[in-house]
């Protein structure tokens, strides 16, 4: 099965994310302006898969000639919410230092270690999750937006790999419709129970407990808990709080930003007024003004738990978040 991201000698070919379900097409990217233009129109996405495509992103840009701090600056902002993107475009400039072949041998690891860190994911929020049977997710967090099994569906994947019961509820998440036309699309080729919901459904779903849990995605979380991920995201953590769920929000440690103290530090992207005025290439509201940010900031105390590729992170994060990113530091050994 062709990945979200993968790297072919000399190239990278990508999953053209714009055109699922319609279309599986695979894209080559040959520089690193595909590499930007690919990221910002959401060709990939999901802040995993775009940290791995900024990094080998670095590598084709220096194969053209492109200077170093060009390249951090062109790709490391291409989209700006989620941390893996600068992350992972700093670590392999950083290792360019020492030559082109070091710049490609760090993007080919952080490739690596982004799948195995699914792979932990999927373990650990397969524990945490044991006794829940039923979960609503937001946007798209599976194989398209890692190049793994992804964060918050690796968890789905890995508890319907060993045989555990699964049903998803898929939120369409509107505007660029994550939900709809990728994740409804990949539990479906996968086999898993799935159940589209639009956006607005989600506080009915909720409070009748059609679910047991919550489980979404992070783009960027900061030292507090406080964490930056798909728009609406904000809104299902207040439902799931007043509907007495838990509400878990699972992602590998390289989209926490060390840098970011609460919330308030985290940019959020603001995108395109069309992507709300149409559907798809419909039309579906006059020219009016539109504001279309595509992230939300969830506060730290709506979090039952993180689940991370370190373990569960659970309350008071400034603590175990602060313990978790030393432990980082020191090169701890995984479990
Ligand atoms: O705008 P997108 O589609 O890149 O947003 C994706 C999300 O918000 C995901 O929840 C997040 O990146 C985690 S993906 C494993």
């Amino acid at each position: 099965m062709q990945a979200a991201v993968e790297w072919r000698d000399d190239h990278l070919e990508v999953i053209d994310q714009t055109l699922l379900p319609g279309r599986l097409e695979v894209l080559k990217l040959t520089s690193s302006s595909d590499v930007v233009d690919a990221i910002a129109r959401m060709v990939v996405r999901g802040a995993p898969a775009i940290g791995v495509c900024g990094g080998f992103g670095v590598v084709l840009g220096l194969d053209e000639g492109i200077p170093l701090e060009r390249l951090v600056v062109e790709i490391g902002s291409a989209r700006p919410t989620g941390a893996n993107l600068r992350w992972a475009v700093e670590r392999v400039a950083r290792a360019a230092q020492d030559g082109r072949d070091r710049a490609l041998d760090e993007a080919l690891t952080i490739l690596r270690e982004d799948r195995e860190a699914c792979e932990r994911i999927g373990e650990f929020g397969r524990a945490e999750l044991a006794s829940m049977r039923r979960v609503l997710t937001h946007c798209n967090t599976g194989r398209l937006a890692t190049t793994g099994i992804g964060t918050a569906l690796g968890i789905v994947y890995a508890k319907a790999a060993a045989g555990d019961e699964i049903e998803v509820v898929a939120t369409e998440t509107r505007p660029a419709l994550q939900g709809a036309r990728l994740t409804a699309w990949e539990l479906t080729q996968a086999g898993i129970p799935v159940t589209l919901i639009s956006d607005t459904a989600a506080g009915a779903a909720l409070a009748s407990h059609r679910v047991d849990a919550v489980v979404v995605g992070v783009d960027r979380v900061a030292r507090s808990g406080d964490f930056a991920n798909k728009v609406g995201t904000y809104a299902l953590a207040v439902l799931a709080r007043t509907s007495g769920l838990p509400f878990y929000a699972a992602g590998p440690m390289t989209s926490f930003d060390p840098a970011a103290v609460t919330g308030a530090e985290i940019p959020i992207e603001e995108r395109s007024s069309d992507e709300v005025r149409r559907v798809g290439s419909a039309a579906i509201a006059p020219e009016v003004a539109v504001w279309n940010p595509a992230f939300d900031i969830t506060p730290a105390e709506l979090v039952t738990a993180f689940i991370t590729d370190l373990g569960v992170l659970r309350p008071p994060f400034s603590v175990s978040i602060g313990d978790a990113l030393q432990n980082l530091d020191r090169g701890t050994e995984l479990p």
